[in-house]
């Protein structure tokens, strides 16, 4: 299905990431891996706060600028924010991962691909610029993003 591929320069990007250097090569220590996923996380979960304000009716639709906010989404819902889980003593210290990111490793990937399948789709309805398909495909985004929360992310 071609709405289930990721944009060509987000692919080419995520695999430059990942051929480049091993996970921990990234980053100088686990504190900048810890720092880096949240920002990425930060970033994304605003810009589709962006697109559920639209959706909600808190803020005119405007299909154009709901495209660009989901172009964002999608552009930080790549692998690197992920690969930051897998630098050695990430998870201590200013962290709400749960343990079971690293001791449910399968599980964890499944999750990242669900997300990543549904950013996909949120694109492919950004595209059509209507309002009820974007409604409907970002509402199964911010499912996948709970989903992996509520197994993964201590609570505040
Ligand atoms: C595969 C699991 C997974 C998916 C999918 C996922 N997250 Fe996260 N997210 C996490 C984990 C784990 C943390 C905690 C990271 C940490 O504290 O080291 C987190 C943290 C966050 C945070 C808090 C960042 C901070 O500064 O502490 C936000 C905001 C966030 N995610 C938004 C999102 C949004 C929006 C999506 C969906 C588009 C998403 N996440 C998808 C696992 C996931």
């Amino acid at each position: 299905m071609p709405s289930m591929k990721l944009s060509p320069g987000l692919a080419v990007a995520a695999l430059a990431l990942m051929t480049a250097l091993p996970a921990a090569a990234q980053f100088r220590n686990a504190e900048a891996a810890i720092k880096y996923r949240q920002s990425v996380m930060t970033v994304k979960g605003n810009h589709l706060a962006r697109v559920f304000a639209m959706t909600n009716g808190q803020v005119p639709f405007d299909a154009k600028v709901a495209a660009e906010n989901i172009e964002v989404v999608s552009m930080l819902s790549g692998n690197a924010q992920f690969a930051a889980f897998a630098v050695d003593g990430s998870d201590k210290g200013n962290t709400r991962a749960k343990a079971e990111v690293w001791t449910e490793k399968d599980k964890f990937s499944a999750a990242i691909t669900k997300s990543q399948e549904d950013v996909a789709k949120l694109v492919a309805a950004g595209k059509t610029g209507n309002l009820d398909q974007i409604k409907a495909a970002a509402g199964a985004v911010g499912a996948s993003c709970k989903a992996c929360h509520d197994a993964y992310q201590k609570p505040q």
